[in-house]
């Protein structure tokens, strides 16, 4: 099936005009269209991920489409990278208004054959991951947030996770133990620095196409074009995602029509999850 092309957006070019976003895992996928979308509506970006050459290329590409972009390269499992990558972003644009955790690591592996090591690598790129830079941006993001959340767009924080805990997903035992816990940590953070004006937000994607989750699922090209014929026809809304919609609930999240939303993670998924089933 070919990629849906993507509608114009429905938001206002400039309705992110003057925030600062940071997205790790920025250069590519996913975490690459988020960005995109954030600066064609007028925010500032940031990207931070392992691969300098990848945040190079895609803060050039950003560059041709007219978006201010910069990069700071770091690893979400140190502390001290985080730290450097919240000073890289305020030392560039003066603020951080905008964080989204995008940076993640996965494979398909039986439980029984799950290394400790395995389990701790997914544990620590998602969740510690997303703690790190929750915590290394606080400062700056109380800053911004200036006031009870509510009153404005304040501060915010989107935590991508998905939709693969809800129930239990085979050979996933790893993430979804961990994107279980970005999900406590986006109410506990909604919670806690929502007296801040930090509102703390989930996105939930289901299956989106040509992402490195879906070529995970099925490498070489005939695996690929059974699973997605197979995934298009257990989504209700009859074909996987597109990078562009998960974007693009980031941008609404962002905007002030989300203003009262905190703890709370979007699924965005097709009703994929709900239909676990073939229809
Ligand atoms: C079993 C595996 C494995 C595999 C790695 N390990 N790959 N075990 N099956 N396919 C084990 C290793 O053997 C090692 O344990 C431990 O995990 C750490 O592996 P490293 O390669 O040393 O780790 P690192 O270099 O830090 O790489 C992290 C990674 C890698 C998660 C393993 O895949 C990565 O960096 N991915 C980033 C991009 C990514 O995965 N994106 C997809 C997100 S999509 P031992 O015991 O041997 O030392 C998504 C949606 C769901 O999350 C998609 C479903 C698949």
């Amino acid at each position: 099936m070919a990629s849906r092309e993507a509608p114009p957006s429905p938001f206002k070019p400039d309705v992110l005009s003057g925030r600062v976003a940071l997205v790790t895992g920025g250069g590519s996928g996913i975490g690459l269209e988020i960005v995109r979308q954030l600066g064609l509506h007028g925010a500032h970006v940031v990207i931070s991920g392992r691969r300098e050459a990848v945040l190079a290329e895609a803060v050039a590409a950003l560059g041709a489409e007219g978006i201010t972009a910069h990069y700071v390269q770091g690893d979400v499992r140190r502390y001290e990278d985080c730290e450097r990558t919240v000073e890289g972003a305020v030392a560039r644009f003066g603020r951080l208004d905008i964080l989204v955790n995008c940076a993640a690591g996965n494979f398909l592996s039986p439980a029984e054959q799950l290394s400790s090591n395995g389990f701790r690598t997914v544990l620590e790129i998602d969740t510690l991951g997303t703690f790190n830079m929750c915590r290394a941006a606080f400062a700056p993001l109380k800053a911004a947030g200036a006031g009870p959340a509510g009153t404005g767009p304040g501060a915010l924080i989107i935590n991508i996770s998905m939709t693969l805990h809800y129930g239990a997903t085979w050979w996933q035992a790893h993430a979804s133990a961990a994107k279980a816990a970005v999900d406590s940590l986006t109410r506990s953070l909604g919670l806690e620095w929502g007296l801040y004006g930090i509102r703390t937000a989930g996105v939930a994607p289901g299956p989106i196409e040509g992402t490195a989750g879906m070529t995970k699922l099925a490498p070489g090209s005939d695996a690929a074009a059974a699973v997605t014929e197979m995934v298009n026809t257990s989504i209700p809304l009859g074909h996987m995602g597109r990078r562009w919609d998960i974007a693009q609930a980031c941008v609404f999240l962002a905007s002030p029509a989300a203003a009262f939303v905190t703890g709370h993670t979007l699924v965005v998924d097709g009703a994929e999850w709900l239909c676990k089933q073939p229809l």
